[in-house]
């Protein structure tokens, strides 16, 4: 037992998820800001690496946007931080070991998971959810065995979303783009021999109800070997966009995704190797074949406006089926449930009021217990907008603490380090990620890029730990 008054005694915080919003919520709660105690956070990642999607997400041909990993490493060094990589919550260490040890839990698990179309023909060989080809030209470990056959000549990307222009782009580049990024080797080889010629990209409603923002869309319209083609008629704005576009308090961003689609449709195509085509208002009813992906079929929309202005697809009677030999849908992320922790099914999050967890049943707070980022308030928003949801929690858990209402660890004499070696031996620390960060960076090296990633636990594993033993010896 601690012979230190609880005052006194460390606050002791564990975050479950080392992506931004685990990150952004250790930051702010060693900043000690609020807190007149010592703090100490223990970070656990299922796997050996940090970061979540910006190693495992963002776009490795937008290398700038990872910078933000340098925040990250400032938080990494602070007094009181603890990482515990390749330690899966839920199944190495159950929620009740970590509850016992900690004033607080934080979930920031993220949403690793896919959003389904539920239309025939979406499990055929071809078809995949843009999170798997995410993964795999990311180096995730879980995608490292998946395969895309790209030997095919047209590609469909479903979704307007800026998941969907990542990966329409990611197979419109050429060997040159491909090589000077971190993209997975075993991803690059492939994208290199693709036969693509042409990547379809669609969206249920109009242009100007697109999500992308406009440098992602500016960027089809720069690529080294790929054009972007979009037809006149898909620009046109019907009467409900027009009236979207002027509403007040309407997004810019709107208006300048037109107008850099309107010049794209005026453009005669350079005839590059490949050609990205933007459609819109139009939805998947079907994904044909009978083996594999032929082709799919399209419904074509309507806006229609409901009694707030807002514009939803109807689907007309028009269909169109277009040949295609691969479908990957981006219509989404998706949160999944973690054992003994509240889970609301419908928005596939952890339920909860401003961070705070709460029972599935009485939806009363559950002391102790809270939550950050996508697996808070679902798959949206950039890698910033993490930190103010991050510290939107931070802030009730300091109210929480003050108000007395934060439960004591009833375990204190135990080290939770033991616990954590006894039940994932192979667990990291920060060192071990350290020794992981340096070693791909030197194999990218030579290559002049940024690092080659190492794609299977196991070699990361062996990385880490000798460079543990070599330290030792
Ligand atoms: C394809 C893609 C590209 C993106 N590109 C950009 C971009 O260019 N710019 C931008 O600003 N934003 C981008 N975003 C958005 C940004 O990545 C997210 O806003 C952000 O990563 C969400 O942070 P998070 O911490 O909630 O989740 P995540 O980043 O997903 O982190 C969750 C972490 O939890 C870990 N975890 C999950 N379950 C467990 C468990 N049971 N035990 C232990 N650990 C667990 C995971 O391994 C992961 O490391 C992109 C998103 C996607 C999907
Ligand atoms: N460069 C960057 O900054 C970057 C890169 C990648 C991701 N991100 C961020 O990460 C978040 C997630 O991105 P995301 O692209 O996965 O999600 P998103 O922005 O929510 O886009 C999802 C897209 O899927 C469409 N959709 C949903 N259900 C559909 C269905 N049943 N049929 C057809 N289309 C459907 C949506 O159309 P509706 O609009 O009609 O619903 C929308 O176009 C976003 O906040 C994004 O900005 C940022």
């Amino acid at each position: 037992m601690t012979d230190q008054p609880a005052s006194t005694a460390p606050l002791k915080i564990a975050i479950v998820g080392a992506g931004p919003a685990g990150f952004y919520a250790s930051a702010q709660l060693l900043s000690g800001k609020g807190i007149d105690r010592p703090v100490e956070v223990n970070l656990f990642d299922r796997l050996p690496t940090p970061f979540g999607l910006v190693r495992f997400g963002v776009a490795p041909d937008h290398p700038k946007i990872k910078s933000v990993i340098r925040m990250y490493e400032k938080t990494a060094k602070l007094p009181g931080f603890r990482f515990f990589g390749n330690v899966h919550v839920g199944r190495d260490v159950a929620h009740a070991d970590l509850a016992a040890r900690h004033h607080a839990v934080i979930y920031t698990t993220g949403a690793a998971f896919d959003r389904r179309l539920g239309i025939p023909g979406e499990d055929l060989p071809g078809s995949h959810p843009a999170t798997d080809f995410v993964a795999w030209y990311n180096g995730h470990p879980d995608a490292r065995d998946k395969t895309f056959d790209l030997g095919v000549k047209r590609a469909v990307v479903i979704g307007n979303g800026n998941v969907a222009v990542d990966v329409a782009r990611m197979l419109g580049l050429d060997a040159g783009e491909l090589r000077e990024t971190d993209t997975a080797d075993h991803a690059i080889e492939a994208l290199i021999a693709s036969e693509i010629e042409e990547i379809v990209m669609i969206g249920r409603r109009g242009l100007a109800q697109a999500a992308f923002t406009n440098p992602e869309l500016r960027e089809l319209g720069e690529m080294a070997d790929c054009d972007v083609v979009v037809d006149p008629a898909d620009v046109a704005l019907d009467e409900h966009s027009r009236t979207w576009l002027e509403r007040d308090g309407a997004d810019v961003r709107e208006k300048r995704n037109v107008e850099i689609a309107t010049e794209y449709s005026t453009r005669t195509p350079e005839g590059k190797k490949r050609r990205i085509v933007l459609r819109f208002l139009a939805s998947p009813v079907e994904i044909l074949g009978t083996d594999r992906v032929e082709g799919i079929r399209i419904v074509k929309n309507e806006l229609v406006a409901d009694a707030d202005g807002w514009l939803s697809a109807r689907p007309t009677d028009e269909t169109e089926d277009i040949e295609c030999g691969l479908v990957l849908r981006s219509i989404g992320y998706r949160g999944s449930k973690l054992p003994d922790v509240p889970f609301d099914d419908q928005r596939a999050t952890i339920k909860n009021v401003a961070g705070r967890a709460l029972d599935e049943s009485t939806e009363e707070p559950i002391p102790g217990l809270y939550t950050a980022g996508w697996i808070k308030r679902g798959p949206s928003g950039i890698i910033g907008t993490n930190k103010k949801c991050a510290q939107g929690t931070v802030d009730s858990l300091i109210e929480d603490l003050n108000a007395g209402t934060l439960p004591e660890p009833t375990v204190t004499d135990d080290d939770l380090t033991e616990l954590v070696a006894a039940k994932q031996p192979r667990h990291i620390d920060w060192s071990g990620w350290r020794a992981i960060d340096e070693h791909e960076q030197a194999l990218g090296e030579p290559q002049g890029r940024p690092r080659v990633k190492l794609t299977r636990i196991d070699e990361m594993l062996d990385v880490a730990n000798a460079a543990v033993a070599g330290d030792a010896a």
